[in-house]
């Protein structure tokens, strides 16, 4: 595998070494945040990239759809330490496993109680940033699962990683998620004085006999001028592949859908300044 080169990260202009960071996001629940994360993952590692995955839900499905159920039950330290207890941070290096397609940092059991805690913490939100410091070296591209509220953890990615992903349904109760998502996004961007950056919108589950679906489709093409749109089919094969522990790349590999997820990852690639794998 040929080298990949250093990203020019404008989120990060200081820190150019630092890896890409990605977090995929939406306060509303079920649009397809796990199912987007695992399958861009999966299509960045089909590029040579390597990824480090952190699924930052206390529910923990991609931790199960990644094939690692046992590990959300693990005894402490977990990432609740990590992210709770400042002489901790460090140990993350502990955590991170090793999957066929990426690394990954677990979720476990005991982020249930991480909200409160993180709102005693004197920096909550910047928590998740302190502790990917001592990870940052080893990948491309850290990509953040983020849970479905907006809360101390969706926070805290937005924190660490400055760019968003925006997976959402082909309905009309989209729109209110995205303006609730946007003012969240912007008074945290206000309120930490840092910027963050709109990567994309995956329209997710898509059945092109609904009607409402294509209206959907126009909506947030007209809306979201400027910012790649993806469309993304309602297919049994994604489910079937994060049941088996993947991305479809390597589950469901005749699934009609990789090439928008490859696309996804060729316009990252581009946006993050990664040049082209020649390996
Ligand atoms: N394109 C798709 N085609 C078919 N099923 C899909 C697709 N995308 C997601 N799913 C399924 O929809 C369900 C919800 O997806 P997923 O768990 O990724 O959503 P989520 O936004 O992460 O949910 P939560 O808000 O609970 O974290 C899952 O069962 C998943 O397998
Ligand atoms: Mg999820």
């Amino acid at each position: 595998m040929a080298e990949p080169a250093q990203p020019d990260n404008p989120s990060q202009p200081d820190n150019p070494s630092q890896p890409a960071k990605l977090a995929v996001t939406n306060q509303k629940g079920g649009v397809g945040k796990t199912a987007v994360a695992i399958n861009v993952a999966g299509a960045l590692n089909e590029r040579g990239r390597d990824v480090l995955f952190v699924d930052l839900d206390p529910q923990g499905n991609a931790t199960e759809n990644l094939g690692m159920r046992e590990l959300y039950d693990s005894d402490p330290p977990t990432l609740f330490d990590v992210l709770t207890e400042p002489d901790k941070r460090e140990t993350i290096v502990d955590l991170v496993e090793s999957h066929p397609e990426m690394d990954v940092v677990p979720s476990s059991i005991d982020m249930t109680a991480v909200e409160p805690e993180l709102t005693l913490s004197r920096r909550s939100g910047e928590q998740l940033h302190l502790c990917l410091q001592y990870v940052a070296d080893d990948y491309d591209y850290i990509i953040v699962d983020c849970p479905p509220f907006l809360g101390n953890l969706m926070d805290n990615a937005l924190f660490a990683t400055r760019n968003v992903l925006i997976p959402a349904l082909a309905e009309d109760t989209s729109k209110r998620a995205f303006e609730l998502l946007f003012d969240h996004v912007d008074s945290l961007a206000a309120d930490y004085e840092i910027a963050v950056n709109e990567r994309g919108v995956v329209v997710n589950r898509i059945d092109v006999r609904k009607t409402q679906a294509n209206e959907m489709i126009d909506w947030v093409n007209n809306a979201f001028e400027g910012t790649p749109v993806w469309e993304v089919r309602e297919r049994a094969a994604i489910q079937r592949a994060l049941k088996n522990g993947g991305s479809i790349f390597v589950e469901e590999p005749e699934c009609d859908q990789l090439d928008v997820f490859s696309s996804i990852a060729t316009n990252l690639d581009e946006q993050f300044g990664f040049a082209e794998v020649t390996a």
